[in-house]
């Protein structure tokens, strides 16, 4: 069990749905956490409602010097133990949808990289950065240093139509979430990751009201049918923390949701 008491967490994207619950459960385990995002606001008042000396440190994910930040500042708050890596991003920069549209027109290299650049490189690059952080803590006693936890998609199996770029990204989250296991093993260090189904977070309430997301949404779950709750994500990301014997392998957490 990676103890957090004393020590700190970072938490990219910390100011959304996953990451505020998942910065809500790490403060009561004793963490300080590191609230990595771009929205001063919200990332702000987190801050202070965790009121532990937790702290929200403005984040950009595609500038590497500004993730440096993040983790300079956690490991000055106690030994870095955890890292939960599920940030957004800023939209692309054109039209996403199928490989070939309805007029003819190819998705383009454009949109691709940008997606596969902010959830795929950017978690690559904080994981790295992290994990090089982590292997300068004293192992506590059951001989672990930290755990990182990514934040990969349904959609990285399901081959949803339409979902190129993401499911490449998700796809890649999956696939070098147990290759890192068995890099970082010696010092340590564990990596999962959770693949989400359908939740209700600000990527959809954005766009539409709770009901509507749930009207739309919810109806595609078996069971429970309706969106999942960003809790329900935290409180699995508190069960890897706490789980030395949870490693290497991505955790599907969506209610039975299946697109095929
Ligand atoms: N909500 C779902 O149903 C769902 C399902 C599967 C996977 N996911 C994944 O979960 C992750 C988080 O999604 P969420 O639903 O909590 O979304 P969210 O919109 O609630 O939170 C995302 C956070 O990322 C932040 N962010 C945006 N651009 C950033 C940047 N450049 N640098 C740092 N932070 C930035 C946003 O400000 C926001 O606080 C994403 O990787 C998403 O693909 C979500």
């Amino acid at each position: 069990m990676v103890d957090m008491t004393n020590a700190s967490a970072i938490v990219t994207g910390g100011a959304g749905g996953f990451g505020g619950a998942t910065a809500r459960r790490l403060a009561k385990l004793g963490a300080k956490v590191v609230i990595a995002d771009v929205a001063d606001d919200r990332g702000q008042e987190l801050a202070a409602e965790l009121g532990n000396g937790s702290v929200y440190v403005r984040t950009d994910i595609t500038d590497f010097d500004s993730i440096a930040l993040a983790v300079k500042t956690a490991t000055d708050l106690g030994p870095l133990r955890a890292a939960v890596i599920t940030h957004g991003g800023p939209p692309p920069p054109d039209r996403g949808g199928r490989l070939i549209g309805k007029d003819g027109s190819r998705l383009s290299y454009a949109h691709f990289s940008h997606m596969v650049n902010i959830f795929l490189n950017s978690a690559f690059e904080v994981t790295a950065q992290v994990a090089e952080a982590m292997a300068k803590n004293d192992p506590v006693a059951s001989n672990q240093r930290g755990v990182i936890i990514n934040t990969a998609s349904i959609a990285g199996f399901e081959g949803l139509p339409g979902q190129v770029p993401y499911a490449a990204a998700k796809g890649g989250i999956i696939g070098m979430t147990l290759t890192l296991a068995r890099d970082l093993a010696p010092l340590g260090i564990r990596s999962v990751a959770i693949a989400p189904g359908t939740f209700l977070t600000l990527a959809y309430s954005r766009s539409m009201t709770d009901e509507e997301a749930q009207a739309k949404f919810g109806s595609t779950v078996p069971n429970p049918k309706r969106m999942g709750d960003p809790d329900e994500y935290a409180t699995l990301a508190q069960q890897i923390v706490e789980n030395d014997f949870l490693n290497g392998t991505t955790i599907r957490l969506d209610g039975a949701q299946r697109f095929q």
